[in-house]
C-alpha cells in the first residue's frame, strides 16, 4: 500500500489537505450538512464555480477551487440516497469513492479527506457506507504507485468508531 489511509474525528473544513470531498447534490449548488459547511467556510466563490458545472450526477465527482478554505481543492461528489438496498446504492457509493480519487490522481492531489458520504440526509447505513469507504480507498492505494494520504473524515464518535474497527481488519 502506497501512502496511508486514517479515521480522524474533525470538522472537514478545517482540514489542510490537497482535497476535501463534499457530500453534495445533483445540482452542486449547496445544501445542508457539509455541503452547507463547507460553502460557508469557503465563501460566495464556491458557489459562483460551482453554478458553472452544470450539476453532477450521482456516483460521479467535480473538482472546484476551495477560496478560504484552508485546503485546496474541494472535490463535490454527489452520493446516492438510500432507497433499501437494491437500486443500485452501494455501486453507486463505491463510484463516489473511485471518480473522487481519480479527480485526485489526475490533479496529482496527494492527500485527499472524505466525509462519511451518504450517512447523514441521504440515509445510508453507517456499516455498509463505511465497508465501502475503506474498501475503495484502500484498492486505489494498493494500486497507485504514489503516496496518498487519504483521510476518512468523521463529525461524530459513532462513525469513527465504525470506520476505526473496519481499519483493524486486515483487507484487500
Ligand atoms: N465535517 C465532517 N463531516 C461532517 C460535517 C463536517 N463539518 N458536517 C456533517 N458531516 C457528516 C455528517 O455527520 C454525516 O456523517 O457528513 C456526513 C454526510 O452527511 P450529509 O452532510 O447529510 O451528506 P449526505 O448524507 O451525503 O446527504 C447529502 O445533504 O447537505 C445536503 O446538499 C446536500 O443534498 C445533499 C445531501
Amino acid at each position: 500500500m502506497a501512502g496511508s489511509l486514517q479515521a480522524l474525528k474533525a470538522d472537514i473544513t478545517r482540514m489542510e489537505v490537497d482535497a476535501i470531498v463534499n457530500a453534495a447534490n445533483n445540482a452542486l449548488l449547496g445544501g445542508g450538512g457539509v455541503d452547507g459547511a463547507i460553502h460557508r467556510a469557503a465563501g460566495p466563490q464556491l458557489l459562483e464555480e460551482c453554478r458553472g458545472l452544470g450539476g453532477c450526477p450521482t456516483g460521479e465527482a467535480r473538482i472546484t477551487g476551495a477560496y478560504q478554505l484552508p485546503c485546496r481543492h474541494v472535490i463535490h461528489t454527489v452520493g446516492p440516497v438510500w432507497q433499501g438496498g437494491a437500486a443500485g446504492e452501494a455501486g453507486l457509493l463505491a463510484g463516489c469513492y473511485r471518480s473522487s480519487l481519480e479527480l485526485a490522481r489526475r490533479h496529482r492531489l496527494r492527500s485527499v479527506a472524505f466525509p462519511a458520504i451518504s450517512c447523514g440526509v441521504y440515509g445510508y447505513p453507517l456499516e455498509e457506507a463505511a465497508q465501502i469507504a475503506v474498501t475503495e480507498t484502500r484498492s486505489f492505494l494498493a494500486r497507485e504507485p504514489q503516496d496518498y494520504d487519504l483521510w476518512l473524515c468523521c463529525f461524530d464518535d459513532q462513525m469513527l468508531a465504525i470506520y476505526q474497527a473496519l481499519l483493524q481488519e486486515d483487507g484487500p
